[in-house]
């Protein structure tokens, strides 16, 4: 038996609310250790000039973009914030302070990251939120820029990281202080219960994803709740559950980590823009 992570009134938020907020679950040390390496995993998977004309140069532009982003699952790879390069793909300024994300394998490929997403504590937590054998499917390593961090709109996990029974949970960490200033994440308590409204999917080819609407009727905007949260915080997010960030219109950066992770038991669609050819799936023990 795994020693509980959540006292019992956290357990219960967490299925009341579909997320609950965990204040000092990482050292400071960790988090800055993890800081300094996606930094450094910037500068070394930053595309080239050549590289990154692709996105920018004309009409093949958009099915380049698409190509990165969809075979990106068991890549280390690099996303930029809007009109980050020049006209001829030179980057307006270091990588590191463009950046909108890195994704989504860092947690396999990368032994820090690794080590900071694998571990007894993690494991006790997933399953005690009752996740039987929870794999994970993907990280994220998110910069949200000071004054250029973009917003995030209001939708759910599972839209993006489709399984049937519905299984992902987000796990998401501050690496700094996250506040309403710098775009922290809002979610709406409860909303986990309301059914979910779009599913994407990608084409039969692989080339472009769509969006499959179950319901054109936008998320209540009524009752988000802020998730200011420090440094070290772990938010734990229902797959289901509504969630945004607002962009960073402050001067202090707002980095965060994410883990998703999905139960092995449930089926995971050949049509998720998701795939990991090249990777296992690896529990949070492993
Ligand atoms: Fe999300």
């Amino acid at each position: 038996m795994m020693t509980p992570v959540l006292t019992e009134a956290q357990l219960a938020q967490f299925h009341n609310d579909g997320f609950v907020v965990l204040p000092k679950f990482a050292s400071d040390e960790a988090c800055l250790a993890l800081r300094d390496r996606a930094m450094q995993l910037a500068k070394e998977h930053v595309p080239s000039p050549e590289q990154a004309t692709i996105f920018t140069a004309d009409s093949t532009a958009k099915h380049a973009a698409d190509q990165y982003f969809l075979t990106s699952g068991d890549k280390i790879r690099c996303f930029f914030e809007k009109d980050a390069f020049d006209e001829h793909g030179k980057l307006r300024a270091e990588a590191h302070l463009c950046l909108n994300k890195l994704g989504h394998a860092m947690h396999d490929l990368d032994p820090q990251f690794s080590k900071f997403s694998h571990n007894e504590k993690l494991a006790s937590l997933a399953n005690q939120i009752g996740m039987q054998e929870p794999k994970l499917l993907q990280s994220m390593y998110i910069f949200k820029q000071p004054r250029i961090g973009g917003e995030v709109n209001c939708h759910t996990d599972h839209t993006f990281l489709w399984t049937e029974p519905q299984s992902v949970v987000g796990f998401w960490f501050a690496i700094d202080d996250a506040t309403t200033e710098n775009g922290c994440m809002w979610a709406l308590p409860g909303g986990h219960r309301i059914p979910v409204k779009s599913r994407s999917r990608v084409n039969a080819d692989r080339t472009a994803s769509y969006m499959e609407v179950f319901d054109e009727t936008p998320y209540p905007t009524e009752g988000l709740v802020p998730l200011e949260a420090e440094r070290g915080t772990l938010v734990l997010l229902n797959g289901t559950l509504p969630h945004l960030s607002g962009p960073n219109t402050s001067d202090k950066p707002r980095h965060a980590y994410t883990i998703h992770a999905i139960d092995s038991h449930a089926n995971y669609p050949a049509d998720n823009w998701l795939q990991r050819p090249s990777l296992v799936m690896a529990g949070f023990n492993d």
